[in-house]
């Protein structure tokens, strides 16, 4: 845990107190009003020293600490990525606060294209793993043998079984499937697409992926739910864009919503 986190972490406890955390959320395009529905203290990441400024529009770049379904909560309103830096490990600094601040399990959220005829635009698909397609990877210049981190059970099956049954008494139906990250911000080629759909993705991306290896490398818990805003280029007939995303990421985000919150009230 770097020094740094340490002092970030105690600055956050002195506003919004310091009952540990228990779960991070982290939310993706067009699902920042998740935050604004916490009962709790928003953290502007300008006033968190070395935290991203989250610039994606249809993101909240506020770190919310509070209850939400009667758990400590804290939600990431919104994420670095790797293409607006060009640094992988841009969510780095603000996993080792969640971790410093007591969590030991984080759900990532995204906005996704599809690339599956049954899983169209509204749906949300739980992630059962990754393909990094980007060739980066956080932890390039870590120095410990800590970098070597297994991803065997990245996404924790426990953690896995139990949104699925959240995912069964909310009545919403939640797909499951493999993400595969490329880096943006240009969308992906119909080739690209058809590359990796015969290499068994399900879904793609521009983020998760580096924050899920950075959060297994801390030792935190992770699950990650997409929300399908598209059908991946050359699959559909919608023109793909970031206004797209952000403007189609509320059909789905009620249904995680649901999922998430069920989560909280059931496993806590
Ligand atoms: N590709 C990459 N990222 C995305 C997509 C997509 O089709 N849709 C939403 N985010």
């Amino acid at each position: 845990m770097s020094k740094n986190a340490e002092t970030l972490a105690a600055q956050i406890k002195e506003l919004a107190g310091d009952a540990p955390v228990q779960i991070g959320l982290i939310l993706g395009s067009g699902l920042g009003h998740i935050a604004d529905t916490v009962d709790g203290v928003a953290i502007p990441y300008d006033a968190l020293p070395g935290f991203p400024h989250a610039g994606v529009s249809g993101h909240n770049p506020n770190l919310v600490i509070g209850t939400l379904e009667g758990v400590r909560v804290a939600v990431f309103g919104g994420r670095a990525h790797y293409y607006e830096s060009g640094r992988g490990d841009a969510m780095r600094l603000p996993l080792e606060v969640l971790k410093a601040l007591g969590a030991d399990q984080v759900i990532a959220t995204n906005a996704a294209g599809s690339l599956r005829a049954d899983m169209p635009t509204g749906s949300i698909m739980c992630l059962t793993d990754h393909i990094n397609f980007s060739g980066l990877n956080p932890l390039i210049g870590e120095k410990s043998d800590a970098r070597f981190v297994s991803m065997h059970n990245a996404y924790d099956a426990d953690l896995r079984e139990a949104l699925k049954q959240a995912a069964l008494a909310s009545d919403v139906d939640m797909h499951e499937g493999i993400y595969t990250w490329y880096s943006g911000p240009s969308f992906e080629t119909p080739a690209e697409i058809r590359a990796i759909r015969m290499l068994g993705s399900d879904a793609v991306g521009m983020s998760t992926v580096p924050e899920v290896i950075l959060a297994r490398f801390l030792g935190l818990r992770t699950a990650a739910i997409s929300t399908i805003t598209n059908m991946a280029e050359g699959l559909g007939t919608e023109a793909i864009s970031h206004e797209h995303t952000k403007n189609m990421a509320p059909l789905g985000a009620s249904k995680l919503e649901k999922v998430l919150r069920r989560y909280l009230r059931v496993n806590f």
